[in-house]
């Protein structure tokens, strides 16, 4: 073997951190350094990881999650000034750039989250990442992202869980409104890992 560090030896290292750390921020120190590996390692991107939904604006390919939903690892594939809206992911999560330039924009929630369905959010900050860029986000994080070149971008997202599966929220900071955020996964049959002993 040549060493290439494909999506099985990625899973079996998310498993040994997430054993070791339950702290978000310690958690996400160790994995950037070994998603930006993967997402860096050659010859597991498939055609397909390319396809985007023009509706959402965005691919979303599972490449593995465990049985409970949780460690779950995508390729999300942005069509040129497509996005998402406002979210947090309610679990740690680590975002490797790996083609194009997709916008990051921070936002700081204002209200104390106690009126259901309202939430007062300002822009707080934003940066451009380009291939090789890691960012990380913990649970309570507010963030969205925009396609801001003039080609496909694609990026390695890895949560702690599933984001279907955390009951986290999008944000319209306009009209103050906080609702549930789901989004369509492309891949529903996810390749596992093989899980060993
Ligand atoms: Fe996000």
């Amino acid at each position: 073997m040549t060493g290439s560090y494909g999506l099985d030896q990625y899973v079996r290292d998310l498993r040994t951190i997430t054993a070791e750390e339950t702290d978000p921020v310690k958690i996400t120190e160790r994995v950037a350094p070994l998603a930006k590996k993967f997402a860096q390692a050659p010859g597991w991107l498939r055609p397909e990881h390319w396809e985007c939904d023009p509706a959402q604006g965005f691919g979303v390919h599972l490449l593995h999650e465990e049985p409970n939903h949780d460690l779950a690892v995508f390729v999300l594939s942005w069509l040129p000034n497509r996005g998402t809206t406002p979210h947090n992911h309610k679990t740690w999560a680590v975002v490797v750039g790996m083609e194009g330039q997709e916008q990051e924009v921070n936002w700081n929630r204002l209200d104390d989250g106690s009126k259901p369905g309202y939430a007062e959010l300002k822009r707080s900050g934003e940066q451009v990442m380009t291939a090789g860029d890691v960012a990380r986000c913990y649970p309570e994080h507010i963030h969205s992202v925009w396609n801001v070149g003039s080609g496909v971008s694609m990026s390695l997202h890895t949560y702690g869980r599933h984001i279907n599966y955390t009951g986290r929220s999008e944000f319209d900071p306009q009209h103050k409104i906080e609702k549930p955020y789901v989004i369509k996964v492309a891949d529903e049959e996810p390749q596992q890992a093989q899980a060993r002993a």
